[in-house]
């Protein structure tokens, strides 16, 4: 049977894995988060690895909080750098391969167009440079690493753009929401699904080199204020009204990348796969929700 090792089981993407693997037979899961293993904790993150002698291990764990990072550097270096870099080692050293998440924010999103993989990344934000030199400590500690970059994730429990529009929809009658910031919002069911398909493919040989990073995101894009929109009127959501505004009105502690797409044609390429349009996902995560 194979052996899968999940870090992060309680966050959006670990949280829909364990669901998506809970009717499988043939795969044991062993489901970690920072209850049972700190990941500041090296000595303890490298052990949960080769104490459990997986066959992968599905990093999902990270410091999320984009603005908070940006007043939390060690702490957002050590999750997003560090710790990706001892899980790595450590996958190395007992043969397991890894998959692991980043960023659209690794880029600057001032192409105009969709990133392809191989454009140079040039973060603009604490998350996203250290979400980059996780890739690269991934990359370089072992060769057998699936990255998929991903982007805007939301689920219907998580901490994220869908929950929190519904939120302030509850006692405001104006959304004043950016227009100008432009992306594909990703459900962490459909990551976790297309992440699922990769490593059973890896398993039955069907993919020659699947290794490296691959961008994997809902499909279409949109802008945060049309997403806005379309969460209050696919949630059924009457007598608020959201009001487009540049960038400029909303300022942040972390700079957004204006255009950072990702283009899905190497996911599809490689693998076969595409997430579904976004508008779709959307409409199943309120139907859950
Ligand atoms: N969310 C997005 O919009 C987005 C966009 C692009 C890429 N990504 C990437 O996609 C991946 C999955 O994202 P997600 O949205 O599923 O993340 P998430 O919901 O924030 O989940 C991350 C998990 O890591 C846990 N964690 C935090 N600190 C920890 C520690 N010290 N030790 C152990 N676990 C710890 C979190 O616990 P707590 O909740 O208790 O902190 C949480 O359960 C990440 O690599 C992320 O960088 C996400």
């Amino acid at each position: 049977m194979r052996k899968l090792l999940i870090f992060g089981c309680d966050g959006q993407v670990g949280s829909a894995l364990v669901s998506l693997l809970a009717p499988r037979d043939d795969v044991q899961v062993t489901a970690l988060d920072i209850g049972e293993v700190d990941l500041t904790d090296d000595a303890a993150t490298a052990a949960a690895v080769l104490d459990n002698a997986p066959d992968w291990v599905i990093n999902t764990s990270a410091h999320t909080a984009v603005d908070r990072a940006e007043s939390e550097i060690e702490l957002a270096h050590q999750l997003n750098a560090v710790a990706p870099a001892v899980i790595a080692q450590a996958c190395a050293q007992c043969g397991a391969a890894m998959v692991h998440y980043s960023t659209d924010y690794v880029f600057d999103g001032d192409a105009g167009r969709p990133y392809v993989e191989s454009d140079t990344p040039n973060p603009r934000s604490v998350y996203g440079r250290t979400k980059l030199d996780g890739e690269q400590a991934v990359a370089a500690a072992l060769e057998r690493h699936v990255i998929l970059r991903t982007a805007w994730v939301y689920s219907p429990g998580g901490k994220n753009f869908v929950n929190t529009m519904l939120n302030l929809a509850a006692d405001r009658d104006e959304l004043r929401v950016v227009k100008d910031q432009f992306g594909s919002p990703t459900l962490a069911e459909d990551l976790a699904r297309v992440t699922l398909d990769i490593v059973d493919q890896v398993e039955s040989g069907g993919v020659a080199s699947p290794w490296g990073i691959t961008h994997a995101t809902g499909s279409g894009v949109t802008n945060w204020a049309e997403f806005a929109a379309a969460i209050l009127e696919t949630a059924g959501v009457d007598g608020v009204r959201v009001t487009p505004i540049p960038g400029s009105e909303y300022p942040t502690p972390a700079p957004r990348p204006a255009y950072s797409v990702l283009s899905n044609d190497r996911l599809h390429d490689l693998f076969g796969l595409a997430l579904p349009p976004w508008r779709d996902s959307l409409a199943r995560c309120l139907a859950q929700r």
